[in-house]
């Protein structure tokens, strides 16, 4: 089913067009986010409305205050003091600062002192409220007059801030768009994950069933090479050769396949013998001018790995180099040793190189440029490589028209 597997593709299953199924939900993701945004927006525009009233309906109510004040003043017999002085007393959340004409605090309200404090503590905290107050809101002014000869004889000044409501109110909307905005993104990661592991399901649950169906024809096809094998007439022709080869290939598929089906166990294998075995399997199906050449700066470098699915790894990455390059080109293999205990695998081919555009997109699952790609060999590999071997694999070069080189990374196990 998958191209790697022989140089023909099948010719009966017709790739689907961009595999659908691993198409991103793209268009629900930018709903999401135009509606929030729209919920943010309207949000904090009700809420300026909001605070923009309840600003001036403080601003008249501090006006009320002083011109309480200033009436109080001018006629201390008044039988209507009762009124003012409710007026004032009635002020339980604006806090207000009253100051002399000499710039004196003469008496203050709704300011949150503790009264274990000092006095001069007290007036320290009371100056700094003050000049938060004068950087807030111009002062409203006390005028006190001679009730008799209307002379003016005194000013005095109301500074106030807004009520812990109104601070509240403005700082409102800025809440609740930090909670849209986690929320969101949780819902994002939420989405992103259950997708993910969606997808895993199939690839591993798609991989188990391969091999599973594949077991019993294999068995079946095992025992009738034995019963050919003492076929007088068949026996000696070679035909019974041909066949046992292709058995042992498809049981490499089939073990590939059941190991990416379950979590594989790694060993500590020779990298340049694997490698070289995948060459000489590769080498007499693929053109003639197609040159491998394989370096190595020890033939004994070792790593961890799962030798089936790693093979699986270097022969799609080799026959991506060959489907590259067309007829005539080489595959260069250079197996060296980084720092810090890993190996390095790079494979060059001389091939047509990937435009910088697809660079990111080559690894996704069902993105080919192939007439009769399934876009899956380099998603596999991907997977092989990171999830099963906690390697690295990339690409570290392309050029178009002069050739790509893909790395891989694995974790040494030292030397043999
Ligand atoms: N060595 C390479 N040179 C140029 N392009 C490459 C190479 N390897 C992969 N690609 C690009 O990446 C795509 C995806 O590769 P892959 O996942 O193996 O799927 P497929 O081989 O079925 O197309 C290819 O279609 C090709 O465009
Ligand atoms: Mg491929």
């Amino acid at each position: 089913m998958f191209t790697l597997l022989s140089n023909q593709p099948p010719v009966a299953m017709k790739p689907l067009p961009s595999m659908e199924f691993y198409k991103d939900n793209t268009n629900l993701k930018w709903i999401i986010l135009v509606v929030s945004s729209i919920i943010s927006i309207s949000s904090i525009y009700y809420t300026n409305i909001l605070v923009g009233q309840l600003k001036e309906r403080e601003r008249n109510q501090v006006n009320l205050l002083a011109k309480a004040l200033e009436y109080a003043s001018t006629d201390n017999q008044n039988e209507f003091l009762f009124i003012t002085e409710e007026i004032i007393n009635k002020n339980k959340s604006i806090p207000v600062i009253l100051v002399d004409d000499k710039g004196i605090i003469t008496s203050s309200n709704n300011i949150d002192l503790d009264s274990n404090l000092s006095k001069s503590k007290k007036d320290a905290l009371l100056q700094l409220a003050l000049a938060s107050m004068k950087n807030t809101y111009p002062p409203i002014e006390i005028i006190f007059k001679d009730p008799v000869t209307n002379i003016i004889y005194g000013k005095n000044f109301v500074y106030y801030k807004n009520s812990s409501l109104l601070t509240q109110l403005i700082a409102y909307p800025y809440i609740q768009l930090s909670v849209i905005t986690i929320f969101v993104f949780i819902s994002f990661l939420a989405f992103n994950y259950s997708k993910a592991s969606e997808q895993n399901r199939v690839w591993v649950g798609l991989a188990k069933e391969t091999a599973h169906q594949l077991g019993t024809p294999l068995s079946s096809l095992m025992a009738w090479i034995e019963v050919l094998r003492d076929d007088p007439e068949i026996k000696n022709k070679g035909i019974v050769e041909e066949l046992d080869k292709d058995i042992r290939k498809l049981r490499i598929v089939t073990e590939r396949f059941s190991s990416i089906g379950s979590k594989p166990v790694l060993k500590s294998e020779n990298i340049y013998m694997l490698i070289s075995n995948v060459v000489s399997y590769l080498q007499p199906r693929v053109s003639s001018k197609i040159n491998f050449e394989v370096y190595t700066l020890s033939e004994t470098i070792l790593a961890h790995v799962h030798a089936p699915l790693f093979e699986w790894v270097i022969e799609n990455l080799c026959k991506n180099a060959v489907d590259s390059m067309g007829n005539s080109g080489t595959i260069a293999i250079k197996i060296l040793r980084g720092n810090e205990d890993r190996v390095f695998i790079d494979i060059s081919d001389t091939g047509k190189g990937i435009p910088k555009s697809n660079i990111t997109s080559v690894f996704k699952p069902g993105f080919t440029t192939k007439k009769r790609g399934w876009g899956l060999g380099l998603a596999l590999a991907k997977r092989i490589i990171e999830m099963y071997h906690e390697g690295k694999i990339f690409v570290k070069s392309s050029e178009e028209n002069s050739g790509t080189t893909f790395r891989i990374e694995l974790k040494s196990a030292g030397l043999a």
